[in-house]
């Protein structure tokens, strides 16, 4: 491991979804990272509570993936992936769809979750037209629900935010149910919250309101991530399946974050029992190590492209990088280490642990409400009177700098989601930090 490193000129980066100016007078620098930790420039070894960016879930620098990836850059680093491919793509694509839900026999490849969600919005849209059901345009999103950031994911995200400035060009004829989030009937729920699936009758509004026959697709996260962990209201998903199959609306779940093992499962539809007709995930898939994502879909959908003259292309849609042969590399190398250490199981085993340690916070001083499911968690703390998002931040950098440990904050959403192979004794190590820090900050 890198021991440590100087700080570089920080002026020309503009780096992403982060407050520019703040980081640059107290710049974050990791120079490495190996397993559950990261060296920082300074040469403190910090402790990773949030596995990367949801993405690491075995470790950093894994062996078995780092050797895939040097094998791989070493021996084929680009293909042409157009009207060529090479065996890597076509066997991780038939890994995926061995430990995807039942049904889900195809495999699209991007190289992000944000791509992911638009090539899935496509797919829906594209897929009702051939099928002759082409006034199915309409699609429909959540409050609170984070979908990336390319047109398709910000128009059916909910994140007031990441929408404003581009409210103008968003994607027509897109619709929002409400969150799930609720303070009065829901705080401190201990995995899902019993309140909270009437919600789905807002679906069956639009259905109403629209017509089934102009609407394509919901897309919802089955956790919602980004926006704070928020666990389903128990029958929200069924309810939501149910009404989708009834009205012929092609039900979406966006796994970027919850797919490979971070609620116990290979993907939340499989610890949820709901079976969507598309899954969008990213992240776990190469462990982190090489961006890629991918959609996941039923051979219905893609049967209804297949047709036309056989040397017509028959979806006008991928990206240079799809299948790239390095991240095909990484994500074969990161199934196979999710088998062979049995890692999903290791996941759910771990739970009832990290939700102990993470309810220790239940109406603690600050605490508004505390949630969990599978290996995702939140603190959410009390908003400073006029400073919405400065508690949050403080307890992130104090952390930081005091504690030698890396959490997420949003806003004052204090957001947790450890490694699938952590040692619960270093997660009782970490929530101990937490504490010390919110018993510290005003
Ligand atoms: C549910 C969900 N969808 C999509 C994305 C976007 O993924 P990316 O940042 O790889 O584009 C994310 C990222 O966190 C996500 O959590």
């Amino acid at each position: 491991m890198q021991l440590q490193a100087s700080n570089p000129p920080l002026d020309a980066y503009w780096m992403p979804f982060t407050a520019n100016r703040d980081f640059k007078k107290s710049p974050r620098l990791l120079a490495s990272a190996s397993g559950h930790h990261y060296i920082a420039n300074d040469g403190r070894r910090l402790y990773d509570g949030f596995s990367g960016l949801w993405t690491s879930g075995l470790g950093h620098c894994h062996p078995k993936i780092v050797e895939a990836v040097q094998h791989q850059v070493a021996h084929l680093d680009l293909c042409m992936g157009f009207q060529a491919g090479h065996n890597k793509a076509f066997e991780l694509a038939e890994n995926l769809t061995k430990i995807a839900p039942k049904g889900l026999e195809h495999c699209f490849f991007t190289n992000s979750g944000s791509e992911s969600v638009d090539t899935a919005l496509k797919i829906a849209l594209g897929y009702h037209r051939a099928r002759g059901e082409a006034t199915r345009t309409r699609l429909i999103g959540r409050q609170r629900g984070y979908h990336g950031v390319n047109f398709g994911g910000i128009s059916v995200g909910g994140i007031g935010p990441n929408r404003k400035m581009f409210g103008a060009n968003l994607i027509n004829g897109v619709d929002h149910l409400s969150h799930t989030h609720n303070l009065e009937h829901a705080a401190f729920s201990h995995g899902l919250p019993e309140w909270g699936a009437h919600l789905v009758d807002e679906l069956e509004a639009l259905v109403a309101l629209h017509d089934a026959s102009t609407i394509a697709a919901v897309i919802v996260e089955p956790v919602a991530g980004s926006t704070g962990i928020l666990p389903p209201p128990v029958g929200y998903l069924e309810r939501l399946r149910d009404v989708c199959t009834r009205n012929g609306i092609l039900l979406i779940f966006d796994e970027v974050i919850t797919g490979f093992g971070r609620v116990g499962e290979a993907f939340a539809a499989q610890r949820f029992g709901v079976s969507p007709d598309i899954i969008t995930a990213a992240k776990g898939l190469t462990n982190g190590v090489i961006p890629m994502g991918a959609v996941l879909l039923g051979e219905d959908i893609y049967k209804a492209f297949m047709h036309g003259p056989e040397q017509g292309i028959e979806l006008f849609h991928g990206y240079t990088y799809s299948g790239h042969p390095v991240a095909a590399a990484a994500g074969l190398a990161t199934l196979e280490v999710y088998k062979a250490e049995g890692t999903f199981a290791q996941a759910r085993e771990l739970e009832s642990t990290f939700a102990k340690e993470l309810h220790q916070f239940d109406h603690y001083p600050k605490v508004i409400d505390v949630r969990n499911i599978g290996l995702m968690g939140a603190i959410e703390l009390e908003p400073r009177k006029g400073s919405p998002g400065a508690r949050g931040l403080e307890v992130h950098k104090q952390c930081f700098w005091e504690e030698d440990l890396v959490i997420r904050n949003n806003m004052d959403i204090l957001q947790f989601s450890p490694f699938l192979n952590s040692r619960p004794a270093d997660l009782r190590d970490m929530f101990a930090a937490v504490k010390r820090v919110i018993d510290k900050v005003a």
